[in-house]
Parts: C-alpha cells; sequence; structure tokens
C-alpha cells in the first residue's frame, strides 16, 4: 500500500482537492490543533481583541482557537480553493461574525499598523520564500503589546503516540519543506534580521514556536 500523504502543493489545489486536504487534515492533525490552543490558553489567559491566523488553510485552527478565545479573528489564506473550503467551514461553524476570511498574502499583509493584538501563523513558514518580508509584516502588523507566534509546533499536550504519527505524517508530506520544522536556527536568524530583539524560541519535542513580542 503507497504511505499516506496530506496533500502540500496548496497553489496547484482545485476546489476538490482542497476538499480532500481539509478531510486530510481534520483526520489526521486534530490533536495537534487542540493541543496547540490548550498551550496557548495556558500560557496567555483568554485572549481577547483582534486576532489574525497566517496562512490560515481551511481554518480549522482558527474555529479551534476562536472557540476558546475572544479574539475576533481575521483568518488569512492566499490560495483561492483552500479559502472557499474555509468560508464554508466558518459558515457551517455559525462563527461569520468572529472568524472573517480573508483572501490574501502574507508578504503584504492586507492590514493596518498596529492592528492586531494577537497574530499566530501554524504550519505556513515552511511556505514564505521571503521569511525576512513576512516577519516584518507581522511586526508592523502588531499592536504594541501585541504577541506573535510562528512554526510548526504540534502543542505541548498531544501524547507522544500522537506526536511520532502526526510527525511522521507531517514529514513524509512536506519533504524538503519539513526541514524548516526541525530546528529553530533559521528562524532566530530571519527575526534577528528584520531587527526585532524582543523575542524567544520555545522549543519543546513537540516543536518549536517564535514568540515575538512589540
Ligand atoms: C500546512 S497549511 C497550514 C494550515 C493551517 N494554518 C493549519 O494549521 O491547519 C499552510 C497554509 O499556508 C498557506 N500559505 C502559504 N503561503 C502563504 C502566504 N504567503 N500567504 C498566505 N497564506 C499562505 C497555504 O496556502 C496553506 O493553506
Amino acid at each position: 500500500m503507497p504511505e499516506k500523504n496530506v496533500p502540500a502543493d496548496y497553489s496547484e489545489m482545485d476546489p476538490l482537492e482542497a476538499k480532500r486536504f481539509d478531510k486530510m487534515v481534520r483526520e489526521n492533525f486534530m490533536p495537534a490543533v487542540i493541543s496547540t490552543v490548550k498551550q496557548l490558553v495556558e500560557d496567555y489567559g483568554v485572549l481577547e481583541g483582534i486576532g489574525i491566523d497566517i496562512g490560515c488553510g481551511t481554518a480549522i485552527f482558527a474555529v479551534e482557537l476562536c472557540r476558546h478565545s475572544k479574539l475576533k479573528i481575521h483568518a488569512l489564506e492566499k490560495e483561492k480553493a483552500i479559502y472557499q473550503v474555509a468560508c464554508s467551514n466558518i459558515e457551517n461553524e455559525g462563527l461569520t461574525d468572529r472568524i472573517i476570511p480573508v483572501l490574501g498574502d502574507a508578504n503584504d499583509l492586507p492590514f493596518d499598523s498596529e492592528f492586531a493584538d494577537f497574530i499566530i501563523s501554524r504550519g505556513a513558514y515552511h511556505c514564505w520564500e521571503d521569511k525576512v518580508q513576512v516577519f516584518k509584516e507581522i511586526y508592523r502588523v502588531l499592536k504594541k503589546e501585541g504577541i506573535g507566534f510562528v512554526g510548526g509546533g504540534f502543542g505541548r499536550y498531544v501524547t507522544e503516540e500522537e506526536l511520532n504519527r502526526m510527525k511522521n505524517l507531517r514529514d513524509h508530506s512536506l519533504k524538503e519543506g519539513a526541514k524548516a520544522y526541525s530546528s529553530p536556527e533559521t528562524i532566530k536568524e530571519v527575526i534577528s534580521k528584520v531587527g526585532i530583539s524582543n523575542f524567544c524560541i520555545l522549543d519543546d519535542p513537540a516543536g518549536y514556536w517564535a514568540e515575538i513580542k512589540k
């Protein structure tokens, strides 16, 4: 039997492929979504204000974050077919008043400066050709005292078994792209190049996150 793969050529997706991507993320990565949101609530309390989820995919993470926070979340996605599935997921969950889908590019965020209290990007960092530019944008759009959270961690509440299964599937699906999540060295360099000094790397067995404070 061929090894299972989650579609990872986002720009190639047609509507059917985008629905398949959504189904596979739900079937395989929900423990990471739940665990990461739990970690955020544990570390930051109940988040409120304006949130942005960059590279939100089909908004599965944004929905979970919305249910455990008071944020109004702008869920930004670059690929039209994926964005359209995000729109229907948000509608089906009855969350159109709390999650605003945005078709846009992380390189040129369609938001005013100092707009957001909390910016998260989960599992999209490996796609960014110009990582420095995206971090410049994140920093520009963050409010003073705002928090940015970027990475591909699975969240510290996953079991070892879940972690190994999801990590293997992620690495097999992303191929070369998975290297971006194997060590935080590059992300540290990128953030330093932008001139952001108030940041730290949260590195644990379930994967690293870069936390930026403005
Ligand atoms: C692996 S998916 C992660 C989806 C979601 N964040 C999650 O945690 O399930 C990466 C997503 O980032 C999107 N993406 C990649 N580069 C982007 C960019 N420059 N601007 C906006 N979205 C982007 C892709 O189209 C894809 O939907």
